[in-house]
């Protein structure tokens, strides 16, 4: 084998590596496409994002919205993030940012409990917004403010819309009261 076929098997693989870390994850969840910075800056000021909050990031991609929520409104937050090519982004960018408040666990959000967030931010897909209907009243306090980008979570009534950029606020209602947990 010479240098030149060493080389593209190299570049061939790392294709591969990159293309597979993009879309494995429509298994457990969905895939990774990063949300306009924009559309993030207006997600979380709809969600009015103060520095007592503590925001989730449901799958973090490259943790764009960890490190806007804590440089850009003095929050705390944690991203969940199943692959790992992107659970490393989200570290690196969490240091190049040099923010402390910011963290990133790397496993899959169904498995993992979401109770002391005040925030969750998702882009997912509609189907998976529906299976996280039930973790989110179970573990999540009522008040709790969802924003999803791109996808409303089907069955629920958005306290707030953003029809322009796709945006969807929720507030977790009382599960004892709610009748949401049968839908
Ligand atoms: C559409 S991207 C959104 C990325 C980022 N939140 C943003 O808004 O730019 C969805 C991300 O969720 C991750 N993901 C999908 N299912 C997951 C699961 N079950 N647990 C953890 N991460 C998951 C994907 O790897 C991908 O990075």
């Amino acid at each position: 084998m010479n240098l030149l076929t060493g080389l593209l098997i190299v570049f061939l693989a790392a294709i591969v590596v990159a293309g597979t870390s993009i879309s494995w994850t429509w298994l457990i969840g969905t895939g990774w496409e990063p949300a306009p910075n924009p559309v993030v800056i207006k997600m979380l000021s709809l969600a009015g994002v103060r520095e007592d909050d503590i925001v989730y990031d449901l799958g973090s991609g490259d943790g764009r919205v960890l490190v806007k929520a804590v440089r850009d409104f003095g929050a705390k937050a944690v991203g969940i993030e199943a692959d790992p090519i992107r659970w490393f982004l989200t570290w690196l960018n969490i240091r190049r940012a040099r923010i402390g408040a910011a963290k990133v666990i790397w496993g899959n959000f169904f498995k993992t409990n979401l109770s002391e967030a005040s925030v969750v931010v998702i882009f997912l897909s509609r189907g998976t917004n529906r299976r996280l209907r039930s973790k989110f009243l179970r573990e999540l306090s009522p008040g709790t403010r969802i924003v999803s980008y791109f996808w409303p979570i089907d069955g629920w009534e958005s306290q707030q819309t953003d029809p322009q950029s796709k945006i969807y606020i929720y507030r977790v209602p009382d599960s004892r009261t709610s009748d949401l947990l049968n839908k």
